[in-house]
């Protein structure tokens, strides 16, 4: 069943005020833990799949992965490029099946992140894509320790996100208003009031990047103010790293024994997100209100781009 459109799944958990997680996988380990984690708890899910990684694994054999188990799984999924930077990494995703896309310039004057964005809007809604898009800068990496921070903090301004969500389409934003991608020392200080008047200046669902090392309390009120889907990874690589390192014993029941242990540690941290976010239960409603995705296949607007 259910692959379906990330638009009309994030405007379920817009309307009804709780976040879909969007989980970083990079193995097949953490692809069956998050899609049995979203099964058992009847959750809807999105799978990321982050352009940063692709060095890491081989696109073209876990991405078709990604799709199979969203075809299978017994609840709503959508798969998503995550921090794509150009229009034929879009264009690479859309082709694999992705129900949504990123497009990150972020780190690029306003100007030049509205084109591209719009460049790529047009390409994923032709194919009935939903496309993500980042206004502001939120710094660090995925994986990574947030110190060794590259870039200073570039907060989302209001006023510049109610133009830029009207001029390029995008159905959902991510908003720099305080989280870091990576690891941190305590958790971090969010400007609340100012993502209440991004939500009321733009009126469409927000994303939180660098979920990881929040707190439970910090995430009600990101939820609260509009945040519908939360993107989560460096605490998922950190438990897998953790649990090697502290049952060492595993390992010499061979290593399938070990990579069973992971994906239930992922497994158990993803059902306590998906609790914690409110998205448990919701996956027969949301399934009512979803578009399927087409079978993967390009549209017609894609072959022509080929
Ligand atoms: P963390 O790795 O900090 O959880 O952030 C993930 C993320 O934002 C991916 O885009």
């Amino acid at each position: 069943m259910p692959l379906v459109h990330m638009k009309d799944m994030l405007g379920h958990a817009y309307r009804h005020a709780y976040a879909v997680g969007a989980f970083g996988v990079v193995t097949l380990d953490f692809l069956e833990a998050i899609i049995k984690a979203a099964e058992n708890y009847r959750a809807p899910v999105i799978l990321n799949l982050a352009e940063s990684h692709f060095d890491y694994y081989d696109f073209d054999l876990l991405a078709p992965a990604a799709v199979a188990a969203a075809r299978r799984a017994r609840v709503p999924v959508a798969i998503h490029l995550d921090h794509g930077r150009s229009l034929e990494s879009a264009e690479r995703a859309i082709r694999c099946g992705f129900s949504g896309v990123m497009v990150d310039c972020s780190d690029q004057p306003f100007e030049d992140n509205l084109r591209l964005t719009r460049e790529v809007a047009t390409l994923a809604h032709a194919s009935g894509v939903a496309v993500e898009a980042e206004l502001g800068y939120v710094p660090g990496g995925e994986g990574e320790n947030a110190e060794n921070l590259s870039h200073e903090f570039e907060y989302t301004s209001h006023s510049e996100a109610r133009v830029f969500v009207a001029r390029t389409g995008v159905d959902c934003l991510a908003v720099s208003i305080g989280t870091v991608h990576g690891r941190m020392k305590g958790a971090p200080r969010l400007d609340y009031a100012r993502l209440a008047k991004i939500n009321e200046a733009v009126g469409i669902p927000l994303v939180i990047h660098g979920g990881s090392g929040l707190s439970d309390e910090q995430f009600r009120k990101l939820i609260a103010n509009g945040v519908a889907k939360i993107n989560y990874y460096t605490a998922l690589s950190d438990l897998a790293v953790q649990h090697i390192r502290d049952n060492p014993g595993i390992g010499d029941n061979g290593y399938m024994a070990l990579k069973r242990s992971i994906r239930e540690a992922v497994r158990a941290e993803v059902e306590r997100c998906i609790r914690l976010w409110g998205s448990g239960g919701r996956a027969a409603e949301v399934l009512e209100q979803c578009r399927p995705l087409n079978d993967g296949k390009a549209s017609p607007d894609i072959r022509a781009i080929g």
